[in-house]
């Protein structure tokens, strides 16, 4: 069976980012054990567009009424809908900015959860519609915080989202307090946890 991975990082931090380095080396690690496996690339650092008026109203009527505007509009989140709807495996690197996801994350969220096509709400309440089976990598980096503490918030919302859409196998890879001295040890726990996958 073929894997395809969307692979996303959100950190601007070129070569020094630690997230870019982990998220490459999940997808370096699936594809020893999968060489057939292929790969979507998205870097979210070099701007992901706001939910604006036009694209509300293009997530809340029927496609077949959109004007070329609208469609212009909701062009993007189409494009991410589709690409995490495509994907067997979705690896995401969030480094935490002021105790939560980068913007750029947040906006790629709100692209993504949209009514209909990854999530559906009926008299019983919301359910997830992405087809079954996905797993989730979600790469956590902090300075100070300890991935999993009541301050960590970033992970905790990767995994709701997650969790809602209807992708309900998460694996949270965390390299906390990066810039302290126990920052190595949890670097390396992530590093073995990815060469345990
Ligand atoms: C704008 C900004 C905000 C940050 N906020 C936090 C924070 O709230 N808590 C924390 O522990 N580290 C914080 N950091 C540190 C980063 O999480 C840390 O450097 C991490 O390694 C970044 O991931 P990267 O190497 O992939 O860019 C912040 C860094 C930046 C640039």
């Amino acid at each position: 069976m073929s894997n395809h991975i969307l692979h996303i990082d959100s950190s601007p931090r070129g070569e020094d980012s630690v997230s870019k380095k982990l998220t490459a080396k999940i997808v370096e690690q699936l594809k020893s054990k999968q060489p057939d496996s292929t790969v979507t690339y998205r870097d979210l650092s070099t701007g992901v567009p706001f939910v604006d008026a036009q694209v509300l109203a293009g997530f809340w009527t029927p496609a077949a009424e959109h004007s070329e505007e609208i469609k212009k509009a909701v062009a993007h989140s189409d494009q991410t809908t589709k690409e995490l709807i495509d994907a067997d495996t979705i690896i995401i690197g969030v480094p935490m900015w002021n105790f939560h996801v980068p913007a750029t994350v947040k906006a790629w969220v709100d692209l993504s959860v949209r009514a209909g096509v990854t999530f559906s709400q009926d008299e019983n309440g919301y359910k997830g519609i992405v087809p079954p089976g996905k797993k989730a990598y979600v790469v956590v980096t902090t300075g100070g915080v300890p991935v999993g503490s009541d301050y960590d918030t970033a992970s905790k919302y990767m995994h709701t989202i997650f969790s809602f859409i209807g992708v309900t196998d998460i694996e949270i890879v965390g390299a906390g307090r990066l810039t302290l001295p126990d920052g190595e040890a949890s670097l390396k726990a992530a590093y073995d946890q990815i060469a345990a996958i």
